[in-house]
């Protein structure tokens, strides 16, 4: 199992003073770290029409950037090229085995393993993210140089590259395999390839106001929820025909914060909405449904896998119904299977005694039989 040194990193010193503050440098965070995928396996899956991929290399000086899928690199040449393969933990097991490590963060928060192979000379370009990052470095060497935050103008190198301006470096170093850097969010960044290298950026997501407002939009009109008028009987005389007034405008307002005050209804779609994968997952869907005595038969024998990035969570504020949130969809299986939702999100790997109490709950027996009918969980044999 791969593990954070805890010699190189502690998670309550590395919240308390860098999460979303400053950036990082763990030298050795990953003790003895190999790749997790081999550089023709990382080409072969930018093949993939589902695997989201970019190339980006420079010709004669200008920035290029090429989105995948690619069906041979030969024209790439020796350097000044690397391939980007996003959410690889959905595609491959070993690599999703570089998530566990970072569980002093929540789920909720992780996005995805995005892996690039770089050539020497070969690299993105100075440029500012909006996710936290964890850049591990597998095989080779990179130099990287990370800026303060503060205003860099940005600007486009190519039409799907944003660049941002030369900026002073405070960490200037040479990454090597098994260090980590930590980028929070608006930091300048540039990392270039002194030696061909894979890195590991475990990357994490948080919205803003504007995605969230849009989601819960969408999650209201599909539901046919808020439907409710604005209604205003007994009103007094009006007198400014072009006026909305400071009473109107107070129930306005209120009508939108009725929706915001309705404590399950948030809590239905932050549940539905985070739940939900940006990238496609690799679904081994089973040809046939999987009957209940099968289930339980299978799980005797050995213990359910969730497939690599499918996202299942559940909120406090929901929790006592044995409510959780599935891939975008939520599933009410009532209090007595409190104990076996908090198993099923937060164990990766399932076996029969975590989920012992709800076994006796046919809708919560039926859920993980449709559940591995579709792929979301799987039996390795
Ligand atoms: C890279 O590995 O070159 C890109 C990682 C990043 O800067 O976000
Ligand atoms: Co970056």
């Amino acid at each position: 199992m791969l593990k954070l040194n805890p010699a190189a990193f502690s998670p309550e010193d590395f919240l308390q003073n860098y999460w979303q503050q400053r950036p990082l440098v763990i030298r050795q965070g990953l003790l003895h770290f190999a790749d997790l995928i081999s550089p023709d396996e990382l080409a072969g899956l930018a093949c993939e029409e589902e695997v989201e991929s970019r190339l980006v290399y420079r010709q004669d000086g200008a920035w290029q950037a090429e989105s995948g899928p690619f069906d041979s690199y030969e024209r790439m040449g020796e350097r000044d090229w690397t391939l980007i393969v996003q959410a690889v933990d959905h595609w491959s097991p070993d690599v999703a085995q570089l998530v566990p490590p970072f569980a002093f963060l929540p789920k909720w928060r992780f996005d995805d393993v995005m892996i690039s192979y770089s050539t020497p000379g070969g690299g993105v370009g100075p440029h500012i993210d909006l996710y936290d990052v964890f850049i591990c470095q597998g095989s080779g060497r990179r130099r990287w140089r990370v800026g303060a935050q503060g205003h860099h103008r940005q600007f486009a190198a190519h039409a799907a590259l944003l660049h941002t301006e030369p900026f002073d470096a405070i960490i200037d170093v040479e990454l090597l395999p098994g260090d980590i850097l930590y980028i929070p969010p608006g930091f300048p960044h540039d990392g270039v390839t002194l030696e061909t290298a894979m890195s590991f950026s475990v990357g994490y997501r948080s919205k803003s106001a504007r995605d969230m407002l849009s989601g819960l939009a969408d999650y209201v009109i599909d539901r046919e929820l808020g439907n409710q008028l604005i209604s205003d009987p007994q009103r007094p005389v009006h007198r400014q025909q072009g006026q909305i007034g400071a009473v109107d405008f107070a129930r306005i307002r209120a009508q939108m914060q009725a929706l915001l005050d309705d404590e399950q209804l948030v809590a239905d779609f932050a549940g539905s909405f985070l739940s939900k994968s940006k990238c496609a997952l690799d679904l081994q869907a089973l040809d046939e449904p999987l009957s209940e005595a099968d289930l339980l038969d299978c799980l005797q024998q050995q213990p359910l896998q969730r497939t690599g990035g499918l996202r299942c969570f559940y909120l406090d504020a929901t929790l006592a119904q044995g409510v959780c949130y599935v891939a975008g969809e939520r599933y009410a299986f009532g209090a007595d299977c409190r104990a076996a939702v908090l198993a099923l999100c937060d164990h990766d790997v399932l076996d029969i005694d975590l989920l012992h109490s709800a076994l006796h709950q046919p809708q919560f027996i039926s859920a993980v039989c449709d559940w591995v009918h579709q792929g979301y969980w799987y039996f390795a044999d």
